[in-house]
């Protein structure tokens, strides 16, 4: 069959060829993971997949084009030099041969040349970096600054191979053409967020609003893998494929008009949250450090999955074996998927939700539409969704294969991703939000109940627990002496019997007030849920590059009188 070579991210068909079908073929150390290397088409799957990709990627392909070409071509011939240089000098037209779909990718930074191939399956912002690959990356930094860091740059330099020849420098530097701001629809966000990155955005809920059961919209945590697509109600439209290629499309009109409206109360939790624990009890991770906070509640409305996959003409009492998964595409390019039983169980309660605690999603939160999958990691609950592909396979996006999976503690970044499957429903998780002295002579008012008859002074203890699968909390306990004796916090019924859906998606809050003669130097928490899952009290053995799903018990340093949690 013959190959043809694009550009990896122009996934633009040249005029006069037909549709292209991608190959995944393996990577460095076996990985297999979607390159953009196009096959001729020959079957559905392959309009699906470009249909998949969806406006998003034509978007990051517009601005990664112009910024990948952007790098200056000059003459073909190296320069010749008298002396052999102990610096290897690189002609740019020489990077721009390791682009994307080269053998080898290369990129450069300032005026040095790297070779990044090897550095790829283990990025943790996945295959995207390929967009830089056979140009300047320096731009792409400039917008995701999460790099800008010591750890990364000492990364970048251990795959240094040479520098750019000056004969190709403009005063001293690689011309760069400058490049749209992908972040411009970006929202301004609420100052309490705490800020891990600004561009993409990713901010966790400060610890004064995970003790609220519903965490308002404005410090509901955000978690971005790129920009806020531009959408609006009007020309929103999501659109379902069968697998046997059938289509129907739907304007947010027809799907607010059309189907039954249903609301949930679910917690989101992203798979990296308390991955800074992680990273502190046990060793340096891969990824953000979030806290406690990458975890929010919110009452969530729209329309169920299953009710517009029937109305598309999928058999939702009926399944095929051979169907797999439900896919779901945003509108930036994201994608993610989860299994179609989930998809369409009646009391699976997934939703294309279009409402947040009462209100029209936020931008950051997927406006005008989300998909919203309790019960399961919240990268499944892909934001801005326009595309729902009913599918035999999983979404072929970088978050599905790669990324939201775990290994063992021995493992370090060079794995084949191929062999841990994808993160769906979540482990048991609990954590303490709020550590607060009280007098027993104190008069205002604690907001505990329990402690009207004190007898002394007393530490009061509150916070979240969790577990995936819809699987309800049953107990949660809380110790002041780190772990060797144990209490039973109590738990809040913060939501009346048969309420916010069909199991147990919300988290559930907990308080519990110790005298303050018995607290130790640091308090632990560990919850359990109906399935008797608990959580370990090591970090070690639990631990795994990427740092997703940290688990372990939650401890907290006390010191009488600094109650605050950070
Ligand atoms: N959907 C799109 N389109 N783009 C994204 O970057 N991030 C996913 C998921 N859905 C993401 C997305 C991840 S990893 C998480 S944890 C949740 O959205 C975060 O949802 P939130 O920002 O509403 O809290």
């Amino acid at each position: 069959m013959m190959k043809q070579r694009l550009h990896p991210f122009l996934n633009i068909l040249p005029k006069g060829k037909t549709a292209l079908r991608p190959r995944i073929y393996p990577r460095l150390h076996g990985s297999p993971c979607t390159r953009l290397l196009f096959t001729a088409p020959n079957t559905h799957r392959s309009r699906q997949f470009h249909k998949s990709l969806g406006p998003g990627l034509l978007v990051a392909v517009g601005l990664s084009a112009s910024f990948i070409f952007s790098s200056v071509v000059h003459a073909e011939a190296p320069p010749k030099h008298d002396d052999v240089p102990q610096t290897r000098l690189i002609r740019l037209s020489e990077v721009e041969k390791h682009g994307g779909d080269a053998e080898t990718q290369w990129i450069t930074k300032g005026t040095r040349v790297y070779d990044i191939t090897e550095w790829i399956p283990g990025h943790p912002g996945g295959e995207v970096i390929l967009r830089a690959a056979g140009g300047a990356v320096d731009s792409y930094w400039d917008i995701f600054t999460i790099h800008k860091k010591q750890e990364v740059y000492d990364i970048l330099d251990s795959y240094y191979i040479g520098d750019v020849d000056p004969s190709d420098l403009i005063d001293g530097e690689v011309p760069v053409d400058h490049i749209d701001n992908p972040f411009k629809n970006d929202p301004i966000r609420d100052e309490r967020l705490i800020v891990h990155s600004q561009y993409p955005c990713n901010a966790e809920t400060p610890t004064t609003e995970l003790v609220k059961f519903i965490t308002p919209n404005e410090t509901f945590y955000v978690r971005n893998h790129m920009w806020v697509p531009e959408t609006s109600l009007k020309g929103h439209t999501i659109t379902i494929e069968l697998p046997n290629g059938d289509e129907k499309m739907y304007t947010m009109e027809e799907l607010t008009e059309k189907f039954q409206k249903v609301s949930i109360t679910a917690a989101l939790q992203c798979s990296g949250n308390r991955r800074k624990d992680m990273s502190e009890w046990s060793r340096q991770t891969n990824g953000l450090p979030w806290s406690i906070g990458g975890i929010s509640n919110a009452v969530w409305s729209g329309v169920r999955l299953r009710d517009v996959l029937e109305d598309a003409g999928f058999p939702v009492n009926d399944l095929q074996d051979a169907v797999k998964h439900a896919q779901f595409m945003g509108a930036e390019a994201y994608g993610a998927s989860i299994p179609i039983d989930k998809a369409v169980d009646k009391r699976g309660d997934v939703l294309l939700a279009y409402e947040m605690n009462g209100q029209p999603l936020p931008h950051d939160h997927g406006f005008p539409v989300r998909v919203l999958v309790p019960g399961n990691v919240a990268a499944r609950s892909v934001k801005w969704v326009n595309r729902v592909v009913v599918s035999e396979e999983e979404s072929p996006s970088q978050w599905q294969q790669r990324d939201y999976k775990c290994f063992g503690p021995n493992v370090n970044g060079n794995v084949d991703w191929s062999t841990a499957p994808a993160i769906q429903e979540m482990p048991v998780q609990s954590a303490i939000t709020s550590l607060r002295d009280i007098s027993c002579n104190a008069t205002q008012d604690s907001g505990l109940p329990q402690i009207n008859d004190l007898k002394g002074d007393v530490v009061a203890v509150e916070g979240y627990a969790y577990s995936g699968g819809g699987r309800a909390i049953v107990r949660v306990d809380l110790s002041a002496d780190g772990g060797r004796t144990w209490h039973q916090a109590q738990l809040l019924k913060d939501l009346p019997e048969g309420e916010g859906g069909h199991k147990a998606w919300a988290w559930t809050r907990w308080r519990s007030v110790i005298p303050r003669h018995k607290a130790g130097k640091c308090f632990v928490v560990k919850a359990v849920d109906e399935a008797y899952n608990t959580q370990a009290g090591e970090y070690e053995p639990y631990y795994n590059f990427r740092g997703n799903l940290t688990s372990s018990w939650h401890k907290v340093e006390y010191r009488p009188g600094e109650s605050e949690i950070t």
